[in-house]
Parts: C-alpha cells; structure tokens; sequence
C-alpha cells in the first residue's frame, strides 16, 4: 500500500555526519563511535503524511506514521499492540502543586508494562528484515522484558544480561517468555561489557540503547502521538526520567521531523531531564556546562531504569536539553517512594519508582519558580507499578 511505504533513506553519524547503508546491519558510527540515526526522505513522506489523511488511519500502533519508520516490508512490522498510550489529566495533583494542565503519558498501558516495548518492538522488527536471529543486550530489566516478548512473538532469540539486583517479577518476565538470562554481578555498565563480549564471540545483533540505529526510532513514536493527540501542537514542558536517554532523544528528532513534514511548528517543549540523587552524570553535565557527561562513581538508586552511570547519547541528551531551554534535576530515593504512593492515592494511577522521579521533580520545579500555573505539562509516566510489585 503506497500509504504505507517506509521512506527511509540512510543512516547518518550524529556526531561526525559519516553516511551509512540503511538497509544493511549496522551499529555505532564505524568512524568514530557514536550514535547513528535513521534519516528519511521527508520530502517523499509529505506525499501522504497529511494530518487528513493520518486522522482516517486505523493503525493505533508504533507503525501509525510508518513512512517515517524504518522497516521497509510490511510482514516485519511486528505488534503486540505497543504505543497510542492514553494522556491522562491529573486535575488533583495539578491542583496540590498549583499546576492547572499537568497530564501523564501513561506508558505502563503498554504490553510489556513500559514504554521499552516501543523501541524493542522496532528494534526486532528492523533486526528481521535485516535477517537477524539471536538478539542481545544489557539491561536494568523493562527493555529485556520487551525483548524477550517481541522476539518470541517473532520466532527469534534473545540473550539479556541484567544486574542480579534487577526487580523479581521482572526476571521472571524475561525468563518466562523465553529470552536467555545471564544474571551479571554490578550495574548496567558491567552487564553493557558482559553482552558486547558474548554478542561478539557468538555474532549475536546487539541492541543496546542507542548502539544500534532503530529503538530510538520506536521511542520516536513518543513525541509522534504527543503532537497527534493534542491536535499537532506540542505541550510547554515534557519531563522524562532519564537513564540511556533514547526517549528524550527520540522524541526530540520526532518534532524536527514532524515540523520538517509540516505538521507543527517551530515551538519547542522545554525538555527536562530527571535522574536520581545517587546516580545523575547528565545532570551534573548540564549543570558544568559539559558536552559530554563523565560517568558517575558508585551509582545507587532502587529505580534501576535511571541508575545508568555512563550514558552512549549523553552528548543528545544534553544538546536537546539546551536547545529546548529545558533543565535537568535530581530526585531522591525517599521522594520517589512518597511520590509512587501519591499518585496512586490522588489519581488511581500506579507507577512504577523511575516514572515516578517525574512527580517529585515538578514539585521541585514549581518550588523554583522553573514551571508557572499555565504551563502546560507531560510527566512521562514511563512504567507501570504493577511491574515492580516489591516496591510497594
Ligand atoms: C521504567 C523506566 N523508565 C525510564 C527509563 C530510562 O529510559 P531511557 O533509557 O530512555 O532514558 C528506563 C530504562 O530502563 C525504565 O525502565
Ligand atoms: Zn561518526
């Protein structure tokens, strides 16, 4: 169907601008290390992408706008129903911090309990047409739960080295949809050194956040449905918990694209970046001033998605941040626990710790005199607190 056409073009380097192949396996730039992005022929993707013509659109999934995704043949787009995530209004915290538009994105209605469901179900899916079979990465243990689903639903395999400190239902997900778990003795970064060294010896596809080209493109589909939802216009604020970044940084190249298509404008949410008290590189960098960001000695924190001490997109992160005129803030862990418990008393709505730092970081910015009354506010509510069941 012509409507249906990925109009992807290339991959390019978002550091050094070297071109690669798109329909060729790849991974970080092979010149200088860093993240490749999906580019697309936006001029082609116009022909259709017209918001009459996306209203009539039947598909509520990451493939909605699929012109601007990247698998090409129809028979990979994998689903299990990820994404189109309700927003939801949260009158009576908004009305405890004096906010009159505060809203949550409420990712933890997605299949696997959290947004990583968006990315790993592209990320497989690309990985199929590109004739992958054994996928593997590190992970805190949302994004090896969605890899596990996805690539049993699809007849692959996936091997997941994840923290042992990992949340037990979590481990159980991962294990009970069949993946190969390796239980690894640190955090991320350790569990990151481990499944590049195993991908390497057995030739496994690695899809670790952000050293391969296409979960960020599943996450796009974020700051896709944000702009839909609220008739093409984007909110004043998006606060996003912030372990690899491949949110932030995805929804951040879904609105150049879709202002590039036409169908927002320039205005831009002030992104803001939450990371837990013991483990916040990205906030440390925003605040010196840094580029990059130095990684964080003894990283703690219990919501094990934001504990990442070293992030590959740092430098996106960050470059998104300043460019939006956002912030970035640090949360504890007490306050998050208070903060799970909050929202699910005011609101009927229970998430899980990481999601939950989006909470304690608005009343921290409304303090500070960061938010007003009038703005307009999306808290992204990243998992559901029905995935950490010892946390509560
Ligand atoms: C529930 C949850 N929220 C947020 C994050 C951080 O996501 P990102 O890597 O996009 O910054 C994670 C990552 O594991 C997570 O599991
Ligand atoms: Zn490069």
């Amino acid at each position: 169907m012509k409507n249906y056409d990925s109009c992807i073009k290339k991959l390019v380097c978002t550091h050094c601008g070297k071109e690669f192949f798109a329909n060729e396996k790849h991974g970080l730039c092979g010149s200088c290390g860093k993240v490749l992005y999906p580019i697309y022929d936006l001029e082609k993707a116009k022909e259709t992408l017209s918001k009459k013509e996306i209203q009539k659109r039947k598909v509520y999934n990451i493939w909605r706008l699929n012109e601007i995704m990247p698998v090409n043949e129809a028979k990979y787009r994998i689903s299990l129903g990820e994404g189109w995530t309700p927003i939801i209004k949260l009158n009576n915290m908004g009305r405890v911090f004096g906010l009159k538009n505060l809203y949550l994105k409420d990712e933890g209605q997605n299949p696997t309990g959290t947004f990583k469901s968006r990315g790993l179900c592209a990320a497989v899916a690309k990985g199929l047409e590109l004739g992958v079979t054994d996928f593997v990465m590190p992970s805190a243990g949302n994004a090896g739960a969605a890899l596990a689903a996805y690539t049993a639903h699809a007849n692959a395999k996936a091997h997941v080295f994840v923290p042992k400190d990992a949340p037990e239902f979590i481990l159980k997900e991962i294990k009970h949809m069949g993946a190969e778990l390796t239980l690894v003795d640190g955090l991320i970064n350790v569990a990151g050194q481990k499944a590049k060294e195993a991908g390497l010896k057995n030739n496994w596809f690695s899809v670790s956040t952000l050293k391969e080209p296409y979960r960020v493109e599943g996450k796009k589909t974020m700051g896709l449905e944000l702009a839909e939802q609220f008739d093409w216009t984007l909110p004043d604020v998006i606060i996003y918990p912030t372990g690899g970044g491949t949110g932030i940084v995805g929804m951040w190249k879904a609105f150049e694209e879709l202002e590039t298509l036409g169908l927002i404008g320039n205005k831009r949410p002030k992104m803001v970046s939450v990371q837990p008290s013991g483990c916040q590189p990205i906030v440390r960098a925003f605040k010196d001033g840094e580029k990059f960001a130095k990684p964080w000695e003894n990283a703690h924190s219990f919501a094990g998605g934001i504990r990442v001490p070293s992030a590959i997109g740092d430098y996106l992160i960050l470059q998104s941040l300043r460019e939006s005129k956002g912030t970035a803030i640090a949360v504890d862990d007490s306050e998050i626990k208070k903060a799970m418990y909050d929202l699910a008393k005011m609101e009927g709505i229970m998430i899980c710790p990481e999601a939950a730092a989006t909470i304690v970081a608005t009343e921290k910015l409304v303090e500070n005199g960061f938010l007003v009354p009038s703005d307009k506010i999306v808290l992204f509510g990243t998992g559901s607190g029905l995935t950490t069941p010892n946390d509560w």
